[in-house]
């Protein structure tokens, strides 16, 4: 059987264990997934593309199948391009439901032969997001429990550098 490849997009900004766990689950399923941060000049970032990929690749090092690219347009394309067969994203709590709902139908109808499938995060990480890291730094907040240690480096490394 050919091998099954699914994208997992998402922005990153940054990359925490709760998107961990939702790649380690999705790696369970499909034999390899590409980690796809989307490059969306609306959405105003903490860390470059540059920066969210090279931070997802030193956390992701010992997990086999992963690769990460940055992409800019719509992620179906991606998909089709490569010949991914789904899409992967993360259920934390219900009001993730809505906005993935709609997201998953409008890929749907953009490409119909590629399905969004949704992986249940761990209960530990239902409350993370990375917005929430981001504000609990910027307040000096311990985010250890939430992103892996490259992670809580590079947020130190910004606050330095926007505090001097
Ligand atoms: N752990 C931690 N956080 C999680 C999470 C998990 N398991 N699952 C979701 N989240 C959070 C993220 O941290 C982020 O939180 P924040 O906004 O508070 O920082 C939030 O959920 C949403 O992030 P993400 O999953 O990255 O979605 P997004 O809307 O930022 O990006 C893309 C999704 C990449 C698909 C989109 O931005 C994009 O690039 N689209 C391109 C165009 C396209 O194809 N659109 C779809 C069809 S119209």
């Amino acid at each position: 059987m050919a091998e099954q490849l699914a994208l997992y997009p998402g922005t990153f900004d940054p990359f925490t264990y709760g998107h961990r766990d939702i790649l380690e689950r999705a790696l369970r399923v499909f034999d390899q997934v590409e980690v796809t941060v989307g490059i969306n000049a609306e959405k105003e970032t903490l860390f470059t593309t540059e920066e969210r990929t090279a931070l997802i690749r030193t956390c992701t090092e010992s997990l086999t199948g992963v690769s990460i690219v940055s992409h800019e347009g719509l992620i179906v394309d991606r998909a089709e391009v490569k010949g991914a067969s789904a899409l992967v994203r993360g259920l934390r709590q219900v009001s993730d439901f809505d906005a993935e709902f709609r997201m998953a139908f409008a890929n749907r109808k953009l490409a119909p032969d590629i399905e969004t499938v949704f992986f249940m995060t761990s209960e530990e990480y239902a409350l993370i997001s990375s917005s929430m890291v981001r504000d609990a730094h910027r307040w000096d907040g311990d985010v250890s429990k939430f992103v892996p240690p490259p992670v809580v480096e590079a947020l130190d490394r910004k606050k330095t550098f926007h505090d001097d």
